[in-house]
This record gives C-alpha cells, structure tokens and sequence, in this order.
C-alpha cells in the first residue's frame, strides 16, 4: 500500500477535516505493515489558486505541520512534507495537462461552487486545481487516498487522467500510473456547518461560530455547540427519523464519530431527549477529544524551526520517491527529462 494525501494550509484545521480525513490517515499510519509507505503533505502550491497574502501562507503550512503531528501523524513513520519543496508535483501537472480535457474539468463542482458566476474572472490555477492533484498522488503510485467526501470526484477525475495517459502512451504489461482508491470514512465523510445543515463545515465560512477549530479552547468548542442550530423535536429512535431534520442529523453523526458508536447507538442513548440534554454531552465529547490535541499544537506550533526541519526531511523523501514516476512520464510522452 501507498497511502497519500493532503490538506490545504489555509486557516485553522477544523473538525471536518480531522473527522473526515486526518483521523484516518493517523489510524492508516499506525496499521501500516511492513513496506508500506505513507506520505502526507501540506498543499501550500494549491493555496495560490485563490486570493492569499503570502506571509499568512508561509505561517499557515508551519501551523498546518504543527496540528497534523498533534493529531498524531508521526513523521518518522510518515512522510512529512509540503509540496512547493517537492518541484515534482508541478512538474507533473504540466505533463498532465497535456491529457486532462477541459471538459472534465468543467464539471467539478468544486470549480463551480468556487467560481460563482465569475468564472472569468478566476485563476488559471483554480481551474487546473484537479489536475495537481491528481499529479499529487500519481507521482507516488499511491494505491489508497483517505479524504472527505468532497474530494471524491477530484479523485475519480485523478483515476480518468491516469487511465487515460496510460491507454495513449504506455502498454497495458507495463503502464505509467497506479489508480488510486479513495477511502472515505463511513461515518463522517461530511461534517456540516454548525449553522447551516445544508452546507459543509469549511474553512472559508466567514462565520467561525459554523466550526469547530483544532485551536479553539474549551468554553469556546461549549459555546459553538450551545448555540448550533437545532430544532425543537426530541431527538428520535433510529437514523431514519434524522433524514428531514440536517442539523439534529450532523450533531448526532459528530458524537457518533467522535464516540466510535453507530448513528443508531447513540439515539439508542439519547432518544426522547432534546438537545438541551444532547448538546452539553456532545460538548464534552469534542473537548475530551480535541483537548489534548490542542494542548500538543500549542506546544508544537512555538519551535518554527523543528518544523521546518521535518518538513525538509519529508521533502528529501518525497523528492526522491517521485523521481522515478516522473522520468517514465517524461519518457513516455517522447521527452528526456533533465537532470
Ligand atoms: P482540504 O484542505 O479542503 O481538506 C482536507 C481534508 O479534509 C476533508 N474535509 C472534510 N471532511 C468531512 N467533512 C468536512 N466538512 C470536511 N472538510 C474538509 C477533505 O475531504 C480533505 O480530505 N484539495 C484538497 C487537498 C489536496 C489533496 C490532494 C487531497 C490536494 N492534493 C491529493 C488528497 C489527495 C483540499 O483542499 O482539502
């Protein structure tokens, strides 16, 4: 197995991200046996696709590495890294760009949300966003991809590049790129808005009260709950009673996935109550959760300098386990890669 993913250095990491993403790829580093490889990356070149302030930048992948080895990804068992370090990654976009087609790409709904009604006015960049990541896990043969469900169809679109550049230039015994699985957690795949259950919890939503953030101590992760939208019904007996009401369906499916339990179990606890009753229990679940990890970024995020340090070893890794994909990409295309 090679298990890669990564996650944008922009704002805070929420409880989205580390339920639907960062816990899995902590529990795939721990199960890893021998010869497989992990690698986790900060996606700092995917960060230019929008409107950003370099500095931020730059402090946001230090804090980034800081939250992802407080959640518990250990980089002398992991792989490390950013990507603007690893020049590969780039340098593969461009030879994929030659296959992807600008309808594929027309039709992420990522690029459609993002975009508006602006489209024209957006970056290059966030427009061929898909192909870079694509580009992020071909270049390590990755065979599994845990991610939020948001990023299925970035994933599926990485699989049609890969088919697609291996049907036209490489044989079948011997083809260029591995296809890589998404593994998306059952329970969690997608975490809501805190204030809208219609939407994902996202680290743009300009209100900070719609997450939950890693950084947030524990009167503020109390308070956010307190005031997450509800309704005024009980909570009901079985997940089918959950299906019309979002916001009673995301709190539920959050304690659910913090406690490790089904959706059914914990109304199995809870049914008949209302949230004036549900909402201070699943508090104390995320602080008992999250606490201790805040408590390990706090400490981590001061010494700048021990995380540059790990991110640079992971990147000398990184570099140096994509170099061979890179050169028969080259190769296949009729190009001779320069060394
Ligand atoms: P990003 O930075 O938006 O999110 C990082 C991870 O968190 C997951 N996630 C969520 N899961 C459940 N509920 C939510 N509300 C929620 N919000 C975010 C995401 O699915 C993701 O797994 N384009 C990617 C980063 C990336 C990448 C890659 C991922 C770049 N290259 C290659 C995998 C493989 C992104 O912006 O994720």
């Amino acid at each position: 197995m090679r298990i890669v993913s990564g996650i944008q250095p922009t704002g805070n990491l929420h409880l989205g991200n580390y339920l639907g993403a960062i816990r899995n790829w902590v529990a795939m580093q721990d199960a890893l046996a021998e010869g497989d490889e992990c690698l986790f990356f900060l996606a700092d070149l995917h960060a230019i696709s929008m409107p950003h302030d370099p500095a931020t930048l730059r402090s946001g992948t230090l804090e980034m590495a800081a939250a992802l080895v407080a959640c518990g990804i250990d980089p002398d068992r992991s792989i490390l890294f950013n990507q603007a370090q690893v020049p590969q990654h780039a340098e593969l976009q461009w030879l994929l760009n030659g296959t992807a087609r600008m309808g594929w790409l027309n039709r992420m709904t990522q690029w459609k949300d993002k975009a508006g009604k602006n489209r024209e006015g957006q970056s290059v960049a966030l427009f061929t966003y898909p192909v870079l990541q694509a580009a992020d896990v071909l270049i390590y043969q990755a065979t599994h991809v845990p991610v939020g469900e948001d990023q299925k169809q970035h994933l599926e679109l990485a699989r049609d590049i890969a088919q697609k550049f291996n049907n036209d230039f490489a044989s079948e015994a011997a083809p260029v790129f591995t296809l890589p699985e998404p593994i998306i957690p059952a329970e969690a795949a997608r975490i809501m808005s805190l204030r809208d259950g219609s939407a994902k919890m996202s680290k743009s939503d300009p209100s900070d009260m719609s997450r939950i953030n890693l950084v947030d101590d524990a009167d503020t992760m109390a308070q956010k709950i307190k005031k997450a939208k509800t309704d005024p019904e009980p909570l009901p007996e079985n997940a089918a009673g959950l299906e019309t009401r979002p916001e009673a369906r995301n709190l539920v499916g959050i304690y659910a996935a913090l406690s490790g339990q089904s959706v059914d179990a914990v109304l199995g606890q809870f049914a008949g109550q209302g949230f004036g009753a549900f909402k201070p229990a699943l508090a104390e679940l995320l602080v008992e959760t999250l606490g201790p990890i805040r408590e390990r970024f706090v400490a981590l995020k001061q010494d700048r300098e021990a995380l540059d340090a790990i991110l640079a070893r992971g990147a000398a890794k990184a570099r140096e386990r994509g170099t061979p994909t890179l050169d028969a990409a080259y190769a296949a295309l009729g190009l001779v890669r320069g060394h």
